[in-house]
């Protein structure tokens, strides 16, 4: 997958929340943009600098440095009002956000797809007609199936740069609420409609100066040998065709998302960084075969804070599937893996990792991206001795216990990657870099 180019990917290997916000902002001053291309506002990035905590959903982490230029492609839908709340928080604390630009091809999310993300979850929860009562996706309720659906059925989609216009935005709501036969708050009432169509005109005055053709902008910073960063949002296994369907997203967030969604071919990928978290978590419903319910899941979850940036909900905790990661790695081609939280299984007497799976007693070690199949596998685990130090403040390999790096490098062994970072905290400086050590540049 990955060329020879100068651009670099940092991707998710696992459901999401694997710690890509500190990795991209590690690596956002060596590169000239960070580019979104997937998603939206259900991506929450927590990125602390200097004991300030900043939650990003939309916006790339790259934002955080002031001579990189931050782009939301146009693979990404966007909610103009969570987009510029965003930008009012990152102001209000002093953030300089003038290097933001939006594609004026990204999607819009409206009112109506919020709306329909709701009521279609608590449909899918209430109807006993499946096989299986509650059959909701636990979606993160911010309109991103709607508004990817819209994409894709075409005539009333909206984009960033329709907002210029009010007669088509006018139109497209029109002709939206037609097709979906809504009721008054959708749009169907002239009331409404002239209300949000002043609303999203508003948006479109206020986002006007971020706005741009991002297509050429990448295309002419590479043209003079800028280089681009790449952040991917929510993760590989809930990428809408290879991962763990239909608990997915509805995008692509793997490395084979960036070509679509920014216009910029794979080949000028140098790197692709795989960021996969010490041990397994998920947000949201779907099979997860390593999932711990019990004490050792609760520890995990208090150890590494494990609840939602964007919806605030506990995160299902397990241990680490290295059948899933490597999978992953596979998939995007990872030339190295950020290992992150691996300070948040300090204290465990062993620790486990999932090697193979067995099903109707045939072990195997290929993941199944179904979540039918994959739901009745069970995980075959390989014990490794856990570490009883605490290690926040590591900051080279030889500051690890033994025991610590056994766990790295069996994981590096196993999914065929080398680890080039590993994550002992929060915090920016809280990262091994491996690559440092061993003369590789950052
Ligand atoms: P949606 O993206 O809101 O439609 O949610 C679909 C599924 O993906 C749900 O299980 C969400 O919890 C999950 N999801 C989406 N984005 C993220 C993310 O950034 N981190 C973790 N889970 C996510």
């Amino acid at each position: 997958m990955s060329g020879d180019g100068d651009c670099t990917a940092v991707i998710g290997l696992q459901w999401g929340d694997e710690g890509k916000g500190k990795i991209v902002d590690l690596l956002a001053p060596h590169h000239d943009a960070v580019v979104r291309f997937n998603g939206g506002a259900n991506a929450g990035h927590t990125v602390v600098v200097g004991g300030a905590k900043h939650a990003l959903h939309l916006i790339p982490s790259g934002i955080l440095h002031s001579n990189v230029l931050s782009v939301i492609g146009n693979g990404v839908v966007v909610d103009p009002e969570g987009l510029l709340h965003e930008l009012g928080r990152l102001e209000d604390s002093g953030v300089d956000v003038s290097g933001l630009r939006i594609s004026n091809r990204a999607h819009v999310v409206m009112p109506y797809h919020f709306a329909e993300d709701a009521s279609r979850e608590s449909r899918l929860a209430t109807d006993e007609s499946g096989e299986s009562g509650d059959r909701s996706i636990g979606t993160t309720k911010r309109g991103i199936g709607p508004a990817y659906a819209e994409k894709i059925q075409r005539a009333c989609a909206i984009r960033i740069g329709d907002l210029a216009c009010e007669k088509t935005l006018r139109e497209k709501i029109q002709l939206s609420s037609r097709f979906r036969e809504r009721q008054g708050e959708d749009g169907s009432s002239e009331q409404v409609l002239d209300a949000m169509v002043r609303q999203y005109r508003g948006y479109g005055e206020s986002l006007a100066p971020y706005v741009a053709d991002t297509f050429y902008l990448l295309h002419d910073l590479l043209d003079q040998g800028d280089s681009i960063l790449f952040e991917g949002a929510n993760a590989t296994l809930l990428d809408v065709d290879h991962g763990t369907f239909p608990f997915v997203t509805s995008s692509h967030t793997s490395v084979l998302g960036i070509a679509s969604g920014t216009g910029v071919s794979e080949r000028r990928l140098g790197r692709v960084i795989g960021v996969l978290k010490a041990y397994q978590t998920r947000v949201g419903a779907g099979p997860f075969p390593t999932e711990l319910e019990d004490a050792m899941g609760d520890r995990i979850r208090e150890r590494g804070n494990e609840f939602g940036t964007t919806t605030g909900r506990p995160r299902r905790t397990g241990w680490l599937d290295l059948v899933a990661a490597r999978y992953a790695t596979t998939l995007n081609d990872c030339t190295c893996i950020a290992m992150t939280l691996l300070d948040v299984l300090a204290g465990f007497d062993d620790l486990r990792v999932c090697t193979a799976y067995r099903v109707d007693g045939v072990t195997s070690d290929r993941f199944i991206p179904d979540a039918r199949a994959l739901s009745r596998v069970e995980p075959v685990y390989t014990s490794l001795s856990g570490f009883s130090q605490e290690i926040d403040k590591a900051r080279t390999l030889a500051d690890l216990p033994s025991e610590a790096t056994a766990y790295v490098d069996f994981v590096s062994e196993f999914i065929g990657a080398p680890i080039d970072y590993i994550g002992v905290g929060p915090d920016r400086r809280q990262t091994i870099t491996l690559a440092a050590e061993t003369g590789a540049t950052a």
